[in-house]
């Protein structure tokens, strides 16, 4: 098996190079850059550098042939994304991301549906989680159809990298979609704030609808009437907020400290349309050391175990509760519950 990595110069691509050579996976380190990437293959003692940019689509093909999966880290994935997801169709890899940008990964779905592999966008720490423990939460309640599934991030604010920021000022800037009767529209954010509870804490926390990933995939797995979205208000403040000076003062790697101790959690709540309730969580710390670990495992299956061609949402194409307890070796925990 050899995984290729795009963007393995930056923050997140190195850690999913680390996570490669722990499992003693040959990683191919792409990216723009010659120098960057030469200085990361030394940190790892790999050996495989291919220099393709953006603009190449042929180089870029090329740069993957001879991989099983790419692994991209390259972003902002609404404006470097697709690019990548291209070559690697060309190339005949299997493609998994970190992306999380909701309308880049919807377009991916939308576009690539009937592509000739595997294409799994958002395999990240929200995202893939995300979609899993909202999969489970709705089999809870059996096969019937869902009134409502709320999708939330309920992560504190800190420790996000600049190319973190970066991807979320251009998400910041756009509505975020809702999915209602069949559809996606711009999401009711002027309605104003909500309050929930939150797994582990005491008072209830302020929320806002923001642009998550499982608003665009959940739909494609689940019958359901309508799915919302909720982040931490504080946090959808910090995210709306940035502007291109803020985003370019924060550190290209957050304080390992910081990045050690965060804690991440996603969370679903699912109402059938009997009234019948069911809540899910999962959470864990240090979201970017397991974003690699995610992206890795998810591009490792592809592999191993194939996948249906197409582009597919994570819980389309992995078992939720295997791939979860795959986690748990990470310190990662997930319930769910009737509630
Ligand atoms: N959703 C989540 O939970 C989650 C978690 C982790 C990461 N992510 C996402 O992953 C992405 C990377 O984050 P990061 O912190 O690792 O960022 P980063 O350190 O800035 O790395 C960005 C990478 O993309 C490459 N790149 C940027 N623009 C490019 C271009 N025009 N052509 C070719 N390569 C280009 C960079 O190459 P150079 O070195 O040549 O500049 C670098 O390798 C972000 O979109 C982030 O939001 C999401």
């Amino acid at each position: 098996m050899k995984i290729a990595v795009y963007g393995a110069s930056g923050f997140t691509g190195g850690l999913v190079v680390a996570e490669l050579r722990r499992r003693s996976v040959p990683a191919v380190l792409v990216g723009r850059d010659e120098e960057r990437l030469r200085k990361r293959a030394a940190e790892y003692g790999a050996a495989d550098v291919r220099v393709a940019g953006l603009d190449d689509p042929e180089r870029l093909a090329a740069a993957f042939r001879g991989c099983d999966a790419v692994v991209n880290c390259a972003g902002p994935f609404s404006t470097r994304g697709e690019p990548v997801v291209r070559a690697a169709v060309a190339a005949g890899c299997q493609y998994v991301d970190t992306a999380g940008e909701q309308r880049y990964i919807k377009h991916i779905l939308d576009s690539y549906a009937d592509s000739s592999v595997t294409i799994v966008p958002a395999m990240a720490d929200d995202g893939g989680p995300g979609d899993l423990i909202a999969a489970l939460t709705a089999a809870r309640l059996g096969d019937g159809p869902l009134d409502e599934l709320l999708i939330a991030d309920l992560r504190l604010p800190g420790a996000a990298s600049r190319g973190t920021a970066r991807s979320m000022a251009e998400v910041g800037v756009r509505s975020p979609l809702e999915y209602a009767d069949g559809a996606w529209r711009p999401a009711e954010v002027a309605a104003g704030r909500a309050v929930l509870a939150v797994p582990g804490e005491r008072a209830e926390v302020e929320v806002s609808a923001f642009a998550l990933p499982g608003v665009v995939m959940a739909p494609r797995h689940l019958r359901v009437r309508r799915v919302r979205s909720a982040i931490r208000a504080e946090v959808s403040d910090l995210f709306t907020g940035l502007t291109a000076d803020v985003v370019e003062s924060i550190p290209e790697v957050p304080e390992e400290e910081a990045r050690s101790t965060a804690r991440w959690l996603m969370m679903a709540e699912a109402t059938d349309i009997t009234g019948n309730r069911a809540r899910g969580w999962v959470t864990g710390t240090d979201g970017y050391r397991l974003t690699a670990v995610i992206a890795v495992e998810g591009a490792r299956r592809l592999v191993m175990d194939g996948g249906p061609a197409g582009a597919r949402t994570p819980a389309q194409v992995f078992d939720p509760a295997d791939f979860l307890d795959f986690l748990t070796s990470f310190g990662v925990t997930w319930s769910v519950e009737r509630v």
